[in-house]
């Protein structure tokens, strides 16, 4: 196994997938997914983040419709919403952040589709999410990840631009 290869693979396949089957994905990838988001790191080690996954339909579909860029909750069966509390750290976004980069990477190696939709830093949208789950206080919202198998291929876009690397020797 190359391991390295693999990883880079993965890094270079990621895409935004918006269309997913119907098939559910079980509990043990969702775990899966959120251990990796887990595995990222963190400034000063605080991991500030709770993850919430919806699985239920009535909620996704109502976050769906209250939701202008999550349109596609409306067709999948999970999604995860990656919140941090401000209280722990004031890297929280950041760290949430890596962990949601993390998590998107895993879905990817795991066949499956995932994009990050907003919710931080616009107030509306995470009042939306708020009020669909029971979520503390102190704690906020970064994004909402909707989980799934993907329905047909998306292409990923190739992004190297070597204009934008400044090398200094
Ligand atoms: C901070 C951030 C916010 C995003 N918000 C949304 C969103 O609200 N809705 C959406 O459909 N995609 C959203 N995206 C996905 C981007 O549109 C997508 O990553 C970009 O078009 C590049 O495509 P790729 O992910 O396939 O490489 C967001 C991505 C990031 C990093």
């Amino acid at each position: 196994m190359n391991t390295k290869k693999e990883v880079l693979s993965t890094i270079f396949s990621r895409k935004s997938v918006r269309n997913f089957t119907d098939k559910k994905v079980s509990k043990e990838d969702l775990e899966l997914l959120l251990k990796a988001g887990m595995a990222a790191p963190s400034g000063k080690d605080r991991r500030p983040w709770d993850f919430f996954v919806i699985s239920n339909k009535e909620i996704l579909d109502k976050m769906a419709e209250e939701l202008p860029f999550a349109k596609m909750l409306k067709n999948v069966n999970h999604a995860i919403i990656v919140c941090g509390d401000s209280d722990k750290s004031d890297y929280w976004f950041l760290d949430c952040s890596a962990a949601t980069q993390n998590i998107l990477l895993a879905a990817e190696a795991m066949g499956l589709g995932s994009t990050w939709t907003a919710a931080y830093p616009y107030r509306e949208r995470i009042e939306v999410i708020k009020k669909n789950i029971e979520i503390q206080k102190n704690i906020t919202p970064l994004n909402i990840i909707p989980i799934g198998y993907p329905k047909g291929i998306e292409e990923r876009k190739d992004k190297w631009d070597p204009s934008r690397v400044h090398w200094v020797e």
